[in-house]
């Protein structure tokens, strides 16, 4: 059965597709979805040079940084995202300001430096465990300039959510061509490994599609330790795009973090 394929619906069973070997359904999903674009297409418009996009999916953000004039590489590992993302950067006309890079942000060494690095979306949540995130933020470390920011966005756990009996939630209808496709969510969140899973449904009883989810959850501290640890700073942390202060109730995390302006001497 080829990636993405329909699978069986169970939902609290666990079974579904891989969300990101469906882009079609992905983009479905967030056609909508634009509370972040300025932070992200501002930071990418100010820098001097190519900016690095870690996780670039179909291009929800890369397409408008491009479209604003700003040279982009987008890493993507799963294929058939970068498929989708190169066929909408030449639907938009700005494919020559993409290079699509197949890569594992966890691993990825490009052997240059950028002025900014971006990691929208919640995207760090696919580390599954504090060594992918170490490898993550060391990624982002080597391959920003000293000075150089890294933006992102992250969930924060949400407790209240958590707590929610499993069932549907966010009954929706989306438009697809000229049908109305029903749509829902579900999750569960798994307290032993912190792990919290959501589904996708989109369409009607077996005829359905149920993307699976797993979002990988650590507390801020974690997060932020991970980060220092990589030899990143803060300069900017917020619990939405707007700049609303964190708090301990804040379930989602968006901050821009910076390195040192001038390398460290080593000290051997
Ligand atoms: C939540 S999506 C965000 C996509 C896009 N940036 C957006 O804002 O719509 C996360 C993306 O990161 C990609 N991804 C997950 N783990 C990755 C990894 N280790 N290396 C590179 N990309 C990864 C996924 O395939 C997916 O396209």
């Amino acid at each position: 059965m080829p990636p993405g394929s329909r699978v069986g619906l169970v939902v609290n069973g666990r079974p579904g597709v891989d969300p990101y070997g469906r882009p079609d359904l992905y983009d479905l999903e967030y056609a909508d979805l634009v509370e972040d674009r300025a932070f992200y297409v501002s930071a990418a418009v100010d820098t001097v040079g190519q900016v690095l996009e870690l996780g670039a999916g179909t291009g929800r953000l890369t397409i408008p940084i491009a479209e604003a004039g700003q040279q982009v590489v987008a890493v993507e590992r799963a294929e058939a995202m970068r498929e989708r993302l190169a066929v909408r950067a030449q639907m938009a006309g700005v494919a020559d300001r993409i290079d699509i890079v197949d890569g594992d942000f966890r691993s990825l060494r490009l052997g240059r430096r950028f002025a900014s690095v971006l990691l929208p979306f919640n995207a760090l949540h696919h580390c599954a465990d504090e060594d992918d995130l170490a490898g993550l933020f060391a990624t982002v470390a080597a391959h920003l300039e000293p000075g150089g920011r890294f933006l992102f966005d992250a969930y924060l756990p949400d407790w209240e959510l958590y707590a929610r009996a499993p069932g549907r939630y966010e009954h929706r209808l989306l438009k697809v061509g000229d049908a109305m496709m029903p749509s829902w969510e579900s999750s569960e969140w798994d307290p032993d490994t912190w792990t919290h899973h959501v589904w996708y449904h989109f369409g009607e009883g077996a005829q359905g599609t149920s993307l699976h989810l797993v979002l990988h959850m650590y507390p801020l501290a974690t997060l932020r330790s991970a980060m220092t640890d990589a030899g990143l700073t803060p300069e900017f942390d917020a619990e939405d795009f707007e700049g609303t202060p964190l708090t301990r109730r804040s379930v989602r995390w968006v901050g821009r973090w910076t390195t040192q302006r001038t390398e460290q001497k080593s000290s051997s």
